[in-house]
């Protein structure tokens, strides 16, 4: 069996960067599953279709020409990762993922990514839905606060210039949106432990999740 860490929380909470840290030492590969809501509501709001609709909006993901190099996302031959990473992009994908059948659209996709020697997988229901017998789940979480001014230094160094008040709101509206939905809402898997990293580093987040992989 292939081995599989999962990497679920809330938005901001550090995952992705917890993701690819893990996996580098590990030399596994990752599966950001948030890219791929992101690009399904990126591509349907290009495509003027209601986000409301679900099944309207899961027809496109089969007819996304989708590609992964370098760590970047392509649409077609556009490079789409920046745009991706928007707060505004973020927002669309939490709207296309209340949709039952988009996130059945995305399942087997997510899927294929697991492969030898092994994956870390971060999302909101990949120790849940996804991959429910993974070998280790962590659920990672950090005060409103905290993600708010990590978020917020983010998109600083970017040249992106954001007020931390209004992307708090937006984060835990987001979140609001992801635990209340009745498809895969954001909780913890049963056996998923618990990582608050408001005050760790990543390092030490590496750590931990390194030391909980050993045991
Ligand atoms: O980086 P951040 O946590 O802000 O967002 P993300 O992980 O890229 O996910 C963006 C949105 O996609 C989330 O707010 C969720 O609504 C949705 N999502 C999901 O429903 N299931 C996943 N496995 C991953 C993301």
């Amino acid at each position: 069996d292939i081995p599989v860490i999962t990497i679920d929380g809330p938005t901001a909470s550090g995952k992705g960067t917890l993701a690819d840290e893990t996996a580098k030492a590990l030399g596994f590969a990752v599966l950001d599953s948030g890219a791929l809501y992101r690009v399904t509501g990126l591509a349907a709001r290009r495509a003027g279709l209601n986000l409301d609709d679900g099944h309207a909006v899961a027809a496109i993901v089969p007819t996304l020409k989708l590609g992964f190099r370098d760590g970047h996302v392509f649409l077609g031959e556009e490079d789409v990762s920046a745009r991706l990473r928007a707060e505004a992009t973020g927002l669309l994908a939490s709207q296309v993922a209340v949709h039952p059948p988009v996130r059945q659209a995305l399942h087997d996709l997510q899927l294929s990514f697991r492969r030898l020697p092994g994956l870390v997988a971060d999302g909101r229901d990949m120790g849940t839905a996804l991959f429910p017998g993974a070998d280790l789940k962590v659920f990672l979480t950090a005060s409103a606060a905290t993600r708010a001014e990590r978020r917020h230094k983010q998109l600083i160094s970017k040249g992106i210039s954001a007020n931390i008040t209004s992307l708090r709101e937006d984060l835990e509206a987001r979140d609001e949106r992801d635990k209340n939905r009745s498809a895969s809402p954001l909780e913890p898997a049963q056996d998923a432990l618990l990582l608050d990293n408001s005050d760790l580093s990543i390092e030490e987040s590496v750590t931990q999740v390194l030391d909980w992989w050993q045991q």
